[in-house]
């Protein structure tokens, strides 16, 4: 979702000392000289592990792409891209696959067994291990309402208002590789979808809480529905992590907002229009219906009949998504971060072990333990700072009586801590082996500004257009309370006439980083989110399309893999086991523009008169309309993606080093599989490239 809501992006008026104000100037030059630079020095014991990372073979065997304006998914050459579970797809459910109509004359009934709108994070969960049948599991984060009906938002009616919510959510389906093309498996007994209204359990500290009952709901653990899904996770014990990102869009505020409405962005007015036929979301009737989203929900995808669950332990937030470590004695460690201009990072860590037995036996891993907000201080180094109630400043007196309060009030707890104002957290990857944890910070165009923080050591660049990538080492383990940190790059684009947004990376421009894996190669791919009304103009100008790239965090370089369709964002990305199958999401391909304020910015709403004004990718057909959509991505000769492919002779770059699995986890075995090592078969043996890996739909490409 390429954000620019000018209001609720930037709530946070806390005077908490950000770092700049203790920060050495000195040290900021230094960070902008580059990682090269910073490598020297601080941080020199900490990089001696990676020592050897220049005399191993590269990780990066493809060959560039080029930028891109094209409607067409791009991919390098060797390589092939085929669609998969476009909006409106029937996931499979039993006796109830409506199929999808180029019109968007689907009803609410229709589309809640229909794939959602807006995909975005997604994960594969093998079934038997298998890596060609499984099951996809994705996040539908918002709609654009011009394109889900036919008239738009004209007429708006309850029915409408269902449909709208019964395209938000997340969606289960089964697929299968069957003669090298990817497919739904219908009907499948694991096919599901949860929208807007499917009810969900409270779990952790705020469920029962007092600012979680309402009319509807006077016990305060039941929810209906989760929304505005972004990143997910994927857990050592078999479950689905899905973060509701931007909730506080869908609710309509009273004329005077309280200092907690304020803080946490509700508007007067919000852009969903849900309030004139579902009251819920009218925060003036049902101000606690506010505090009941925002929250990570936790699903079991291989039992259609669980509940899913929010995990208040985890804290509330415009939480970007949520993922797992491990530490060395067995508890989940839990990163997250709140997209929002110069709000914090997370961790949790859980109280107990987890167990053998998957989802079931973990039922309440996430609903005890130490929450922490990371401080990232100017020497290079950074502390976890404890949100429990009762420590420092988190008492009764502050308005924390107990830790539901502070899990609900995370933003002001952090506030208090003097956590660090981060420039829009993105998307978290973890690599097990090192304790290291990446985080794409995806810009900040007000850092800097009047009234605003200025630039600190981890967040060095006013005017912050083009987004950075940081990374930080935990001390020990991942329950540690210290860590190491720098940057791995500052994104940018070399051409440019600002300094500050030339950025340090070693290869392919790019900005906006969002989307973020970290492969079991140890390949990071970065999925960029450039807004619309910034794509190929001023300093984003020479960047073409939002596209993927790969970055070998050991050296820095960064290659471009993938270029998605006029108008989209690129995010989500999800592997087999084997590393011989990607999905990626394209998320609003043809997203509009609209004017406020006299400025050009991204809309929601795509025009119904004229859907097809700036896309019509996918399917290119003459009366339909673009569609969010996964794109499955194979080497044409079958081999691990990423690695070298070479015509006729034996592949030398696919043996990697043993990994522990990031995307190879079998629930049904968890903890086994949880510490076995990835080890990618020798690739086979090379024929002719014959496919250039452009959309084999796209009669506009070229
Ligand atoms: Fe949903 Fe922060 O992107
Ligand atoms: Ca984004
Ligand atoms: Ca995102």
């Amino acid at each position: 979702m390429a954000k620019d809501f000018e209001r609720m992006e930037d709530s946070n008026r806390s005077a908490n000392p950000s770092i700049h104000e203790v920060s050495d100037p000195g040290r900021r030059v230094f960070l902008l000289a580059g990682i090269g630079a910073l490598a020297v020095g601080i941080l020199a014991p900490w990089l001696a592990g990676r020592a050897t990372a220049s005399v191993r073979e590269p990780l990066i065997g493809f060959t560039s792409v080029p930028v891109s304006e094209k409607d067409t998914v791009v991919v390098p050459e060797g390589y092939e891209a085929a669609p998969l579970a476009a909006w409106g797809e029937p996931v499979g459910v039993p006796g109830n696959m409506p199929a999808f109509r180029w019109d968007a004359s689907n009803n609410a009934a229709d589309q809640a067994v229909q794939m959602g709108m807006h995909h975005d994070g997604i994960h594969y969960y093998p079934l038997d291990g298998s890596s060609t049948h499984g099951l996809l599991v994705m996040n539908h984060e918002y709609t654009d309402d011009g394109l889900l009906f036919p008239d738009g938002k004209s007429h708006w009616t309850a029915e409408k208002v269902l449909k709208a919510q019964a395209a938000h959510g997340v969606a289960v389906i089964e697929v299968a590789l069957t003669d090298g093309r990817w497919q739904i498996v219908r009907p499948s007994t694991y096919a599901r979808r949860y929208t807007a209204r499917t009810p969900f359990a409270i779990g952790g500290p705020a469920a029962g809480h007092a600012l979680m009952k309402t009319a509807a709901d006077p016990d305060g653990r039941t929810v209906l529905g989760t929304l505005n899904n972004c990143a997910s996770g994927l857990t050592p014990w078999g479950t689905y992590l899905s973060a509701e990102e931007n909730w506080a869009l869908y609710f309509d505020g009273p004329d005077t907002r309280d200092a907690d409405q304020r803080r946490w962005g509700l508007l007067r007015t919000g852009l969903s229009r849900w309030s004139e036929h579902d009251q819920r979301f009218d925060a003036s009737r049902h101000p606690n219906e506010f505090h009941r989203f925002g929250w990570i929900v936790e699903i079991d995808p291989y039992d259609p009949a669980s509940v899913p669950v929010k995990r208040t332990a985890l804290g509330r937030g415009a939480k970007e998504g949520a993922w797992v470590a491990t530490t060395r004695d067995g508890r989940a460690v839990v990163y997250s971060g709140e997209d929002a201009r110069f709000e914090y990072i997370y961790k949790f860590v859980s109280r107990d072990r987890i167990g053998p037995g998957g989802a079931k036996a973990n039922a309440t891993l996430l609903d005890h333990g130490t929450l922490y907000v990371a401080r990232f201080d100017a020497d290079g180094t950074g502390h976890w700072l404890p949100l429990v109630q009762g420590q420092g400043p988190l008492t009764a007196d502050h308005g924390f009586p107990d830790q539901g309060a502070v899990v609900i009030r995370i933003r002001q707890a952090s506030d208090l801590l003097g956590a660090t104002k981060m420039d829009r957290p993105e998307w978290i990857a973890i690599d097990p082996n090192a304790l290291t944890v990446y985080c794409t910070l995806t810009n900040n165009s007000r850092r800097g500004r009047p009234d605003h923080p200025a630039v600190d050591a981890a967040n060095p660049r006013a005017n912050n257009t083009m987004g950075h990538i940081i990374q930080w080492t935990e001390d020990g383990d991942f329950d540690a309370t210290t860590f190491g940190w720098k940057h791995v790059l500052l994104a940018g684009d070399p051409a440019n006439e600002r300094p500050e947004a030339r950025g340090t990376i070693r290869g392919d421009s790019f900005a906006c980083p969002d989307g973020l894996t970290l492969d079991a190669r140890g390949v990071l791919w970065i999925q960029t989110d450039i807004a619309s009304n910034e794509l190929h103009r001023g300093e984003m100008q020479r960047l073409g399309n939002n596209q993927m790239l790969a970055c070998d965090p050991a050296t820095g370089e960064v290659r471009r893999f993938l270029t998605g369709p006029v108008g989209c964002e690129i995010t989500g990305l999800a592997l087999t086991p084997d590393g011989r199958t990607m999905f990626v999401n394209i998320q609003h391909p043809g997203e509009p523009l609209t004017l406020r304020d006299g400025l050009q910015i991204p809309s929601l709403h795509s025009d119904p008169a004229d859907p097809r004004r700036y896309s019509n990718w996918p399917d290119f057909k003459p009366d339909g309309r673009p569609r969010s959509a996964t794109v499955a991505i194979r080497r044409t000769d079958g081999g691990p993606i990423g690695t070298r492919v070479r015509v006729g002779r034996r592949l030398r770059n696919t043996r990697p080093r043993p990994r522990r699995a990031l995307s190879s986890i079998d629930p049904r075995s968890p903890l086994r599989l949880l510490f076995l090592g990835v080890w990618l078969a020798p690739g086979s043996r090379a024929g002719q490239i014959t496919n250039v890996g452009k959309w084999p739909q796209a009669p506009h490409a070229g």
